[in-house]
């Protein structure tokens, strides 16, 4: 069922509208010069049906492709994407529009709160994953080389949320399968942290979920988009809640900046939910049923619930170092706290967190 919630993302409000076609729909002034930013894998269909409808609006629209994988996730798109706007002539009554998945809209948001130091910004996300999560909240970014030379995930950015996010469905029919799954990692998070329903929802709904059917995706967008933007609506810059929604990342990140390893985020994050999982067992905040019930719902959506290739622990621990999410105290873990919440927690032993990486199929020799 299409439907819309307006949240309240800290410097304006964020409308969220969902609905089968609203890409054509975007909410632009035709005084506004516009620069429309799109995935290359969605830039002859659904970013062409963006640009076209607002050109037929009336609106000054120019368009720019980039790439959308983390290694492209880099200061020199945002760079790319600002000469773009400034070749536009995208004054401070201009607009950013972002078409495509979590990495387009996190470069776009970055640029958008760079540009002549703040712009207006529309994301158009296309993945599952963007729709849930990535496209609302106000986190944009970029990775960094880490001194080792490997890839530093999201660690520059700036608070800058979207006032609309445009979610189409119809915009995941290219999506591929795996990609499909890995935007149900993120919603299995929201439903942990605030919604068993929805857990069950997603259990109930898994065939027209992955099969991207209309009404399924409809519902699990405006439900699990709910939950995000009631943790954002409470603490948008992340100085207390918000960071339970970082639950399973500490993890992931480790996981997506280790060289060898290929996992796209949302697979990534379903291991670290697993992880933290063992982590909530460990350290008392849940039995172990609660373990079992996870890994049984990351396994019945298709995601990985142990990584074959048995990476190094040490190497995993020394990354986890590296994250963003630290405090001067220690390592910062987000721990589930069944039937739903989390809590951080930075006194975590380091025994715990080599069994929650055990979990996952880490060796530690
Ligand atoms: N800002 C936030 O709050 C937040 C939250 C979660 C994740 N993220 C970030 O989001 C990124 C992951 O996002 P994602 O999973 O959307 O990845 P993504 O943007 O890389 O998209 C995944 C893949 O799907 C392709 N694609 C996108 N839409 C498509 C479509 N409709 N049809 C066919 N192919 C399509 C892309 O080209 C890409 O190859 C990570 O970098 C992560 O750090 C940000």
């Amino acid at each position: 069922m299409p439907g819309e919630f307006t949240f309240d993302s800290g410097r304006r409000s964020t409308r969220v509208m969902v609905r089968p076609g609203i890409r054509r729909e975007v909410p632009i002034a035709r005084d506004r010069r516009t620069l429309v930013v799109i995935d290359q894998s969605v830039a002859d269909s659904f970013g062409k049906d963006v640009a076209e409808s607002l050109l037929a609006q009336g609106v000054p629209v120019a368009t720019f492709t980039i790439e959308a994988n983390e290694s492209a996730k880099s200061l020199g798109t945002v760079g790319r994407i600002l000469d773009a706007a400034l070749a536009h002539r995208l004054d401070r009554g201009g607009v950013l529009v972002s078409v495509g998945g979590g990495i387009t809209g996190d470069l776009v948001g970055c640029a958008a709160a760079l540009h002549l130091r703040g712009v207006e910004l529309v994301h158009v996300p296309t993945t599952l994953l963007a729709m849930v999560d990535a496209a609302l909240g106000g986190k944009t970014g970029a990775n960094r080389p880490l001194p080792d030379g490997s890839l530093g995930k999201n660690l520059l950015g700036a608070f800058w949320p979207a006032s609309y996010v445009l979610v189409d469905v119809e915009t995941l029919s290219s999506l591929p399968d795996r990609e499909r799954r890995c935007g149900l990692a993120e919603a299995l998070k929201h439903g942990l942290l605030r919604d068993p329903d929805l857990l069950n929802f997603i259990r109930d709904s898994r065939d027209a979920l992955l099969a991207a059917e209309v009404d399924a995706c409809d519902t699990l967008a405006l439900r699990a988009g709910q939950i995000k933007a009631s943790v954002v609506a409470e603490d948008a810059e992340e100085h207390g809640v918000r960071a339970i929604l970082n639950l399973g990342h500490t993890f992931a990140h480790a996981i997506e900046g280790e060289p060898g390893l290929a996992y796209q985020h949302g697979e990534a994050v379903a291991l670290g939910l697993i992880a933290a999982a063992r982590l909530a067992v460990v350290l008392g905040h849940a039995p172990e049923s609660f373990l079992e019930e996870l890994r049984s719902d990351v396994h019945w959506v298709g995601l990985p619930v142990t990584m074959p290739e048995a990476p190094c622990g040490a190497a995993l621990l020394n990354r986890m170092g590296f994250d963003k999410k630290n405090t001067v105290s220690g390592l910062r873990f987000v721990v589930p706290t069944p039937p739903c919440g989390a809590v951080v927690r930075s006194d975590v032993p380091e025994d715990a967190v080599v069994s929650a990486w055990r979990e996952v199929g880490v060796v530690f020799s």
